[in-house]
């Protein structure tokens, strides 16, 4: 069972029988096999073309109880980023883990720019001289004298602006100021050129049970990198929750940010194609009594022993549902068989 440099959590992980804790590379820090992603409750934000690229309205009280939970089910990982609310993320997680921060592993991102609070990004900053500035905000932000893990946001920053990064990312962790570092990108080469250098612990990308990303996970599997997996529930959309007549909320970027994702209509609502495959492999996923949201999940995990997916939430019953799956543990490798099968 969970072990390891968190040692101070064991009691709360004792009773997941069925998930290992997983390691992020060579930093050998330790975490949950299941994070919990903070974009979603850092509310509203519009992107440089005035539409929104967040999840709509939230409830911070709501959000606070939804991180509580998450910790009392065992999650010991969390995901978050400078320009998720502007701010306003980094502040609600700081807020929530208060004298528990020494029991949890954070790993927030920086790149995307932004005025505090204004809740609009105002572009993007990949120079090696923006990384400390970032880091010094996210540290007051989250109230914190050190990031466990530091990830750079920009997923398509040119290999050799990404050079002058990564030597600033190494400087931080030899200074122990944060404990690891990582690039979020969905990019294979990207990801295998820092991968090669050694230094790099995880890759954060794209990846669930209609999205796999071979080529990624073979690079963290072949240089020992952590893959961790954002979007697992496909925006929500392997949850089941959404059917026909049912939609995204307003001011949401699944209906905002068309070419981002292909789940929801320009409506909002679910497209046809996709509840179809979902309906295919429904009785998979819900293997064992999991929901379908502990079936995608549980796919994740079965699909490489280096995958850690952090899903999004708004609600203390979404995270709760969502660590739940730490009890069932991965799919099997011939559900996954049977899955890629019925998906063609
Ligand atoms: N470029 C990047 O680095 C990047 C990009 C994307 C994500 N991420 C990271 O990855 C995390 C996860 O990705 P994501 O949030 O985009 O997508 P996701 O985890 O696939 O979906 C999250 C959304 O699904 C719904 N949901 C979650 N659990 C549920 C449950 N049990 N039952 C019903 N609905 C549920 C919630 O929205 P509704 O209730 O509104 O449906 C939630 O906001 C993010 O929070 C972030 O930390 C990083």
């Amino acid at each position: 069972m969970q072990t390891g440099v968190l040692g101070c959590v064991k009691p709360v992980l004792r009773s997941l029988e069925a998930m290992d804790a997983r390691t992020l590379g060579v930093s050998k820090i330790e975490v949950s096999a299941l994070g919990l992603g903070c974009w979603a409750i850092g509310g509203p934000v519009s992107g440089e073309d005035g539409k929104p690229i967040g999840f709509g309205n939230v409830d911070d009280a709501e959000s606070l109880r939804a991180i509580r939970a998450g910790i009392d089910a065992g999650i010991t990982f969390f995901d978050t980023a400078d320009i998720y609310g502007t701010g306003a993320s980094e502040r609600l997680l700081g807020k929530a883990l208060g004298s528990d921060r020494g029991n949890v592993v954070l790993a927030t991102k920086f790149g995307f720019t932004f005025v505090d609070g204004e809740r609009r990004n105002t572009g993007s900053n990949g120079s090696a001289d923006y990384v400390r500035e970032a880091c010094e905000a996210s540290l007051g932000r989250l109230g914190t004298d050190h990031i466990d893990l530091l990830q750079l946001h920009i997923g398509d920053l040119s290999t050799g602006e990404s050079d002058a990064v990564a030597e600033v990312l190494e400087a931080l962790v030899d200074a122990g100021t944060i404990g690891a570092y990582g690039w979020s990108t969905d990019d294979p080469s990207r990801a295998e050129h820092w991968a090669k250098r050694g230094t790099c612990s995880v890759i954060q990308h794209t990846e669930n049970v209609f999205q796999d990303a071979p080529a990624i996970i073979a690079v963290c599997e072949r240089y020992g990198l952590a893959s961790i997996n954002r979007s697992p529930l496909a925006a929500g959309f392997l949850t089941g929750k959404y059917v026909p007549g049912t939609r995204v909320g307003a001011n949401d970027w699944r209906v905002a940010q068309r070419d981002w994702s292909e789940f929801f209509d320009a409506n909002g609502e679910p497209e046809p194609e996709w509840l179809a495959r979902l309906s295919a492999i429904r009785e998979i996923l819900t293997s064992d009594g999991r929901t379908p949201a502990q079936g995608a999940i549980a796919w994740l995990w079965g699909r490489s022993p280096t995958t850690v997916p952090i899903p999004g939430f708004k609600t203390a019953a979404q995270a709760e549902e969502n660590a739940g799956a730490l009890a069932h543990g991965p799919l099997t490798a011939a559900q996954l068989e049977e899955i890629a099968a019925l998906l063609g």
